[in-house]
């Protein structure tokens, strides 16, 4: 019982540079974000909002995100006011907040805890609603924390709720360290999918350990059809020691189409979009899909 389509949201313009160490020139930015579009991606995440001290390869976002491309929906992040008062100038219509479920993750990743984070953030997306924008929430350590282990589904589960109440429109759900295996990945999304089914459930996996493919088939089994991926496996959070890459789209895309699901992405496209970025970064890209493609 697997999906005819599903959707790939990419976040390699975000979660894919926001760990390198090199800035990456606002250009090369830019132009990674056009051949990702032409590469068919529907969906994309662009750019953060955060502190420029925290996050300095996000220091150009306000450029980025006025090269958000036609007809996609282009997700700009923000963690608090000042950062969606720096997206609400941007033509960006679709913005994504943060928290993860463990207090430990959110002080060091945004200085408050998972109640600070919510509290602040309650109003703040009522005001959004109003202005018709679209609200991703993303949902850290959301199986296991860096800081504190094994996360309970029933604290996940209680955050997707909380965001749900507060009037988000979609749940990005994270294995924020890559530790999760496909039964867990199987079990909290049935869960997510048959408490919230009125919300966009999307499922975002690192591949720390080589878990992610396996996790999206067992996801797609309960019900999922929205994936976070990033073009060349890039990727990973710069407060969550040992967190790498996000499942490399082109790995996805290989994966789903054999499968029979569609989705709308042109791979050869695609590995021309990781020409762009692949000299650019600290190491080289060792996706499957695309280092095979280089070879030939
Ligand atoms: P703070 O230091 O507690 O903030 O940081 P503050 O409110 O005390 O302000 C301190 C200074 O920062 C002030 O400037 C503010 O104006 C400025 P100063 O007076 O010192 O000159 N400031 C800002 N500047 C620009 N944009 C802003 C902003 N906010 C305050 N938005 C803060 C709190 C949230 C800002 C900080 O912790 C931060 O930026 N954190 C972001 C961390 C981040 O980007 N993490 C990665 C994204 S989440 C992720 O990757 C996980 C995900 O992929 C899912 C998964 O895999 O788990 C989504
Ligand atoms: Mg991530």
């Amino acid at each position: 019982n697997l999906p005819e389509k599903a959707v790939i949201i990419e976040v390699g313009p975000r979660d894919g540079l926001q760990n390198e160490q090199n800035f990456v020139d606002t250009e090369v930015k830019k132009l990674f974000i056009q051949k990702l579009a032409a590469a068919g991606i529907q969906e994309m995440e662009i750019t953060s909002f955060v502190s420029p001290k925290w996050v300095p390869q996000m220091r150009d976002a306000e450029e980025v995100a006025l090269a958000v491309p036609e007809g996609i929906r282009s997700y700009v992040l923000a963690p608090n006011r000042r950062g969606i008062d720096r997206a609400l100038e941007t033509p960006s219509k679709a913005i994504a907040v943060f928290v993860g479920v463990t207090n430990t993750f959110n002080e060091k990743n945004i200085n408050k805890t998972t109640e600070e984070g919510m509290n602040e953030l309650r109003p703040l997306l009522s005001d959004l609603k109003e202005k018709n924008y679209f609200i991703r929430a993303c949902i850290s350590t959301a199986f296991y924390c860096p800081y504190e282990g094994k996360v309970a589904e029933t604290d996940t589960l209680s955050l997707c709720h909380e965001f749900a109440k507060a009037g988000v429109d979609e749940l990005s759900v994270a294995d924020t360290i890559g530790m999760a295996v496909p039964t867990e990945a199987f079990s909290l999304f049935s869960k997510i999918k048959n408490e919230l089914p009125d919300l966009l459930i999307t499922a975002h996996f690192h591949d720390t350990r080589k878990t992610a493919l396996a996790n999206i088939v067992a996801a797609m089994q309960a019900g999922v059809d929205r994936f976070d991926a990033s073009a060349g496996g890039l990727g990973g959070c710069p407060f969550a020691p040992g967190a790498t890459g996000n499942v490399a789209t082109e790995d996805v895309v290989y994966l789903l189409e054999r499968m029979g699901v569609k989705t709308g992405i042109h791979l050869d496209r695609l590995t021309r979009a990781i020409d762009v970025i692949a000299p650019k970064i600290s190491r080289p890209i060792e996706t499957g899909y695309y280092r095979l493609s280089r070879q030939s």
